[in-house]
Parts: structure tokens; sequence; C-alpha cells
């Protein structure tokens, strides 16, 4: 099993402290979400393959470094998911998108699947897998179950608060895939909602309750 990967830069940090404050209001809310999303692309993308190129700047012709290999899919999970899409987008703008929709039903809090649409070479395509929020892991679990049964490898999951339940849940499940969060918190309430956490990731981003 890889080890998750907890992104604690100082930027981060201090972003997630906000993000967790109750007094935060949805604007100021999805722009933190777009922000820490951004910064955690730059990590989750460090092992990226480069290829040498000539170019010719202003001055001479030299040899310099691309991005090569597969091409890269973003997955948000819908709809918290969602909220990180355009900070990873930023960093990588050529990215292709797929969503997948999945609520946690209030009294089994199990997943529950209601949409699906993915692009076509989507098993040609390094994947990286979107949502704010790692509790129980099913929902993400869920999620990377479908993509394989796509023919996907190669898939990353990037979320902003853990919980060591949900990673126990993914490493178990999925040991293939590396998980890189923000935070990881201290466990789950009864409700199987992350403590501290910052609330429900999707109510807080879209207004709702
Ligand atoms: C939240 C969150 C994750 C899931 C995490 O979504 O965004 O998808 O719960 O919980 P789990 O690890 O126990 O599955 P929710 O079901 O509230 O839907 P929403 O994004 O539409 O608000
Ligand atoms: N979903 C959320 O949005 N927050 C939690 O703490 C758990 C699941």
């Amino acid at each position: 099993m890889s080890k998750p990967f907890i992104m604690d830069h100082p930027l981060i940090q201090h972003k997630v402290t906000l993000l967790r404050d109750k007094n935060t209001g949805s604007k100021e809310f999805r722009e933190l979400i777009n922000e820490v999303a951004m910064l955690m692309c730059y990590e989750a993308t460090r092992d990226m393959p480069v290829k040498e190129v000539e170019i010719e700047t202003p001055i001479c012709i030299t040899k310099s470094k691309v991005i090569s290999g597969r091409k890269v899919a973003f997955i948000p999970i819908l709809r918290a998911g969602l909220g990180m899409l355009d900070g990873m987008l930023k960093l990588v703008p050529a990215a292709k998108v797929g969503h997948i929709g999945l609520y946690r039903d209030p009294q089994t809090h199990l997943p529950v699947e209601y949409y699906c649409k993915l692009p076509n070479d989507i098993n040609e395509r390094d994947i990286i897998v979107l949502d704010p929020m790692l509790a129980t892991g099913g929902s993400a679990i869920d999620a990377i179950d479908r993509l394989k049964e796509y023919g996907c490898g190669n898939i990353k999951f990037v979320c902003i608060i853990a919980a060591p339940e949900g990673l126990e849940a993914m490493a178990r499940k999925h040991p293939d895939v590396q998980v890189y969060c923000g935070a990881l918190d201290e466990k789950l309430n009864d409700h199987k909602y992350i403590v501290p956490g910052l609330g429900d990731a999707g109510d807080r981003i879209y207004g709702t309750k």
C-alpha cells in the first residue's frame, strides 16, 4: 500500500483553517476550495514525465523540457468535487473531464450513483479523481471501482480533508491508488462526518442545506 501524501504546505494549512471556520461564507469557501485544489495539483502532478525538445529563444537554439507521456483526465465526484475542478484546470488546461455523480444516503451513509459520463479515451489517460472529503471512503472507492471497470489504471485521488477510516478503506480496496490530502483529521462522528472537518462540503460550496 502506498502511504497517503499529506500536503502540509503552509499555504494549504492556512487555507484549510479558513475552510474549517463555520463563519466562512459560500463565496469565500468556493474560492478557497479552488485555491487549495490548485496548490494540490502542483504536488499531484510532480511525477509527470517530461521530454526534451528543441526550441529557439530570441537568443539561440536550445533544448528545453515539456510534459510528455499519457494525457490527463480529471474526474470530479459530484457535487463537491466540482468545486476543485477550476483550480486543477488552471494548471492542466488540456485535461479532459469526466463526471461521476454520487451522494451518500443519509441513513445508511452508503454512496448512491446517479450519474456517470466519462471521456471516450478514459482508459488511455492518467486519472486524478477529485473530492474535497474522504470520510468513510465509500464514495471514492465506488468512483474508482467504476473507473477500473472502464479499464483505467494509474489513478490518483486528491482530497482536501481525510479521515483515518477513509484512508484505511481506500488502502484496503485500492492499494494501487495514491491518495493526496491537505489534512488528516481525527475521526468520524456517529453521522460519519469528519471531526473536526469542515461540515458538509457540498452544502458549503453551493449554499444549500
Ligand atoms: C460528500 C463528499 C464525498 C462524500 C464523502 O458528498 O463530497 O463525496 O460525502 O463521504 P464518504 O467518504 O463517507 O463516502 P455527499 O454525499 O454529501 O454529496 P454532495 O457532494 O452532493 O454534497
Ligand atoms: N461529506 C462531507 O461533506 N463532509 C464530511 O465530513 C463527511 C462527508
